[in-house]
């Protein structure tokens, strides 16, 4: 059996933790809340990472929501975004009129968020909003801004919480920076 100190030790500092994490969360879902009362919006969750973060946003919002999922892909399991978005997966239903919230993990070159737009905005929605747990805007290479941000983060490679490093590491219930020498290597 592999020992529980395995993820932990390939951490070099906790960023922000499950406590900060789900006050964040609990925010959100509120300010969701009210802006969406009556609206029964479409989330759409972008696999893998938003997981996390979309279980925990919905538990505080407190009016009617659908859910829906896409698969996209750009990072490809290195540490580098390379520009690429592909879709993989798309959503099931028809979101034409409808309220649409993407939920994603991270925004960081933007690329992924801002084809998602561009495409999403020829179905004709009524609306189109982004809530990102985190966005690192040093990363920025296309102009896309979250309309609901949890934190704002520095340019590191960051795992956690639905954050990944070659797939690893988005069961860790905080977000932190990895070790140099676990990507190094
Ligand atoms: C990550 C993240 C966003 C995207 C953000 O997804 O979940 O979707 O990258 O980066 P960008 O702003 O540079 O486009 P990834 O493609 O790594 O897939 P994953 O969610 O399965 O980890």
């Amino acid at each position: 059996m592999k020992e529980s100190i395995m993820l932990e030790q390939d951490i070099k500092k906790v960023l922000i933790t499950e406590e900060e994490i789900r006050a964040k969360s609990k925010e959100l879902g509120q300010i969701l809340t009210e802006e969406y009362a009556d609206k029964n919006p479409i989330l759409i969750g972008v696999l893998k990472g938003s997981v996390p973060f979309l279980a925990e946003l919905i538990k505080h919002i407190d009016t009617h929501i659908e859910l829906e999922f896409m698969i996209v892909s750009s990072y490809h399991g290195g540490t580098e975004s390379t520009g690429q978005v592909n879709i993989i997966k798309d959503v099931d239903s028809d979101v034409t009129g409808r309220d649409l919230i993407f939920i994603e993990d991270i925004i960081d070159t933007g690329r992924t968020l801002k084809d998602l737009r561009e495409l999403f905005l020829k179905r004709n929605p009524a609306s189109i909003k982004i809530v990102t747990l985190v966005d690192k805007p040093a990363g920025r290479v296309v102009e896309i801004e979250a309309d609901y941000t949890g934190f704002v983060v520095p340019n590191e490679f960051l795992i956690g919480f639905g954050l990944d490093y070659d797939e690893n590491y988005r069961n860790l219930p905080y977000i932190g920076v990895l070790k140099e020498e676990v990507y190094n290597n």
